[in-house]
Formats: structure tokens, sequence, C-alpha cells
């Protein structure tokens, strides 16, 4: 019995993963906007565009993503994550008026692609009112 050393560079190749932040403070976005998370830490496959938002799948697969928004106080930033403009999941963050704490929410969806498919976050309805650079991020890979 032995073993043998297994390469992994060639696998590497492979893989689709993102991380991004916001890279300015989002306010009054307006009802269905893209959230445009512009500071790029990771953008392995390079699926994630820094200038429109939105991620394209590079192939066909099943794809994680988690959000996470952090609000001021009195102010809230509601989203959605969708699948070619058709809604798959939601995050709530609402910086309870009069109180001097700051709120943040997560959330996270997996998402079966197909290849060339889109998945960015939007903001829900009208609800885009604040959200903090540094603070919030985007980040997903292929399972
Ligand atoms: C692994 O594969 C890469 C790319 O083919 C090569 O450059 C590297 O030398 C290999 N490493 C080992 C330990 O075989
Ligand atoms: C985000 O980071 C930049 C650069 O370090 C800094 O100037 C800015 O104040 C930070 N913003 C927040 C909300 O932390």
């Amino acid at each position: 019995m032995g073993y043998k050393t297994m390469n992994c560079s060639g696998t590497e190749k492979n893989i689709i993963a993102f991380h991004t932040r916001l890279s300015k403070r989002q306010e009054n976005l307006g009802k269905s906007v893209v959230v445009v998370f512009g500071k790029i830490i990771l953008n392995t496959g390079n699926a994630y565009d820094g200038m429109t938002g939105k991620f394209t799948a590079p192939e066909d697969g099943i794809y994680s993503f988690t959000w996470t928004m952090l609000t001021a106080p009195g102010k809230y930033f509601n989203t959605e994550i969708v699948l070619n403009g058709n809604i798959i999941g939601y995050n709530f963050v609402d910086g309870a008026t009069g109180s001097s704490h700051h709120s943040s929410g997560s959330s996270s969806a997996i998402i079966k692609m197909k290849k060339k498919d889109e998945v960015w976050i939007r903001t829900y309805g009208d609800n885009g009112k604040f959200a903090y650079e540094n603070w919030s991020s985007f980040s997903g890979f292929k399972l």
C-alpha cells in the first residue's frame, strides 16, 4: 500500500470564488436598483463584475452566495438576491429610528445556475436608504 502525492495546482485553476465590499456608501438608491460592490478582494475566475455588480456563471452548477449590509441609526437597507431578475432571497436591515446603534443583516442563497446566468443584489422596492462602505459585503463561490 502507498499513496501518491496529488498536484492540486491544475484543479485550482477551475475555482470560481469572489469576495467584495462596498467601496462607497449607498444612499437613496431607488427601486430595484443593483447594489454595486466595487471593492474586489478576490475574484478567482473573473465571474464578478465590479462595474455592473453582477455575477455571471462561467459554467453550469450550484453556487453559494452571502451578503451583509450595515445601515445607520434611523436608516434601512433592504435587499433581494435575484437570478436573471427573479427573486431568490431577501435581506432586511433596519437601524431602528432613535437608536444610536448600527444594525447589520446577512443572508445567503444557494442557487442552481446555467452558464451565463446572472446573479446580483438589488434594492427591495425603494428601500435602499443607507448602507456603509467597508462593512457591507457580497461573496460567493461554486460548490
Ligand atoms: C504542479 O503542476 C504545476 C503546473 O502543471 C507545475 O508547475 C508544478 O511544478 C507541479 N508541482 C509538483 C510538485 O509536481
Ligand atoms: C472605510 O475605509 C476607508 C479607508 O480606510 C475609510 O476612509 C472610511 O472611513 C471607512 N468607512 C467606514 C464606514 O468605516
